[in-house]
């Protein structure tokens, strides 16, 4: 790994870096963007942040009739990671995949969608439209100790959905905090090769860690491509991402996902402009690490953490300059793994199946409590702490995590101290 005062390492989104460690981290643009680039993504930004309305606004109309929020932002505050919350609220930001067992999937290898509502519990509604259902979250205590004897208290999800008409056939749910929107358009750009390089399928290193790609439909190609982004890596592409979430998320239809008569409520401009802006945003620069952070960083290389959590990456080609050829150190290898019982949803998605996640991203992690107060971990926000999203690691990361909660306090507070300076 890279030693301390390394350049690169302190530099994790290579020239897109951005000496920034204030709540206003995530969502700075790139500082190597070309006059034409910033001026795309401040467009994006716009979109990014607009609140959308009933029809027939002209502007920022097209809400619903069914949605979970009103804009990206409501739900990825400032760029970064929203709560698990859910519900009619406007403080809503998580939300519900939904499928069923059998059936014809909308896509192919994709989810089966539940009649009437689709794969996502919307849990808002416009006035006088119906409403899909209400979904509740409550937590139950789980205990355990480290093994020096200390105890510690983690907090599993208890989902419940009250549907507004009682779908027919097992539903399978997962619940889904938003993770962060920066740095992405380098993660877009590391090429297929080298996640093919990665994953191990058959685990035939024999290191216990095995890793996929999970292979996800594209709406624009109409063929299987590599998933990167969702929290199974469930979608191939940035304007994918974007042109699902306005359409799933705000009920926007647009270019990708229009009506059924092929009418659009935002243009193609204005959704890559947003795809653009997911692309463009500044990764935040390493803070300078203290002799803790130093031996954690050791830790985090001898517990095999980096085994998923891949510090150094190169990126390849791409149509956005500022991204491409980067040498970044993001701390995912894009690929899903089998995450024991503990963290598993049961629910499969395109490939990933329902013990798989894919590996977050670990830059700017340190600074999720500075973006966001009271900021969760993991893909539904159980975990208080960084802790607590270690001990919660199980399947592929048991090893890792054994090694972690059988590690001296002292050894434990490093690692998270050098987690806290990404
Ligand atoms: C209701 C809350 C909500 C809204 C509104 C929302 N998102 Fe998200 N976003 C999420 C969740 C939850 C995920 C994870 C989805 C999954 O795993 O399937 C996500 C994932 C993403 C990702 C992938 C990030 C990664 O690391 O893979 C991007 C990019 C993104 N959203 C962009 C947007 C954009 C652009 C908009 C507006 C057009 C938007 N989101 C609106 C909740 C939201
Ligand atoms: C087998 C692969 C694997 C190994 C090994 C592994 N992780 Fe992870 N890690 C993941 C995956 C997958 C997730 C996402 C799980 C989820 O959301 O349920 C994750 C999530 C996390 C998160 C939460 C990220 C967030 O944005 O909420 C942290 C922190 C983390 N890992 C740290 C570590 C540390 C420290 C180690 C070593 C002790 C480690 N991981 C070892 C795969 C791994």
């Amino acid at each position: 790994m890279a030693a301390c005062g390394d350049e690169a390492a302190l530099a994790p989104g290579g020239d897109t870096t951005i000496e920034d460690r204030t709540s206003q981290a995530y969502r700075l643009p790139a500082p190597n963007l070309d006059a034409d680039a910033l001026a795309l993504h401040l467009d994006g930004d716009v979109a990014f942040e607009a609140t959308f309305v009933t029809a027939p606004a002209p502007v920022n109309g097209g809400l619903g009739p069914v949605y979970n929020h009103t804009s990206c932002i409501g739900c990825h505050a400032r760029d970064g990671r929203g709560l698990p919350q859910i519900g009619t609220g406007p403080t809503s930001q998580s939300l519900v995949r939904v499928s069923l067992a059998e059936g014809t999937p909308a896509v192919p290898g994709g989810a089966v969608p539940v009649p009437g509502v689709g794969a996502q519990l919307q849990d808002h509604a416009i006035f006088g439209a119906a409403l899909e259902g209400t979904p509740t979250l409550s937590w139950t205590d789980v205990d355990g100790a480290y093994g020096d004897g200390a105890a510690y208290q983690l907090r599993a999800p208890q989902l419940a959905i009250a549907w507004s008409e009682e779908p027919e056939g097992a539903v399978m749910t997962s619940l889904r905090q938003p993770p962060p929107v920066f740095g992405l358009g380098l993660l877009e750009a590391i090429d297929e090769p080298t996640l093919t390089a990665l994953a191990d399928p058959d685990d035939r290193d024999g290191d216990g860690i095995s890793g996929r790609v999970n292979y996800v439909w594209d709406a624009q190609l109409g063929r299987a491509m590599p998933g990167r982004f969702g929290l199974k890596a469930n979608t191939p592409t940035l304007r994918q991402q974007a042109a699902a979430a306005y359409v799933n998320d705000m009920g926007v239809t647009n270019p990708m996902f229009p009506e059924d008569d092929g009418a659009i409520e935002i243009d193609a401009a204005r959704l890559d402009a947003t795809a653009f802006y997911t692309a463009t945003l500044a990764v935040p620069a390493r803070a300078a690490a203290n002799a803790a952070a130093n031996r954690g960083e050791q830790l985090f290389d001898q517990f095999r953490c980096t085994g998923c959590h891949v510090p150094t990456l190169v990126t390849g080609d791409s149509p956005i300059a500022a991204v491409a050829h980067q040498t970044i150190q993001p701390f995912t290898d894009l690929l899903v793994h089998d995450m024991g019982d503990g963290l598993a949803d049961g629910r499969p998605d395109f490939g990933a199946d329902g013990r798989e996640w894919r590996t977050s991203p670990l830059w700017g992690i340190g600074l999720a409590e500075t973006v966001l107060v009271g900021a969760r971990y993991l893909h539904d926000g159980r975990a208080r702490t960084l802790d607590e999203a270690i001990l919660w690691h199980g399947g592929e990361a048991e090893a890792a995590r054994e090694r972690f909660r059988r590690a001296s306090s002292s050894d434990r507070a490093a690692l998270v101290a050098f987690l806290m300076t990404l």
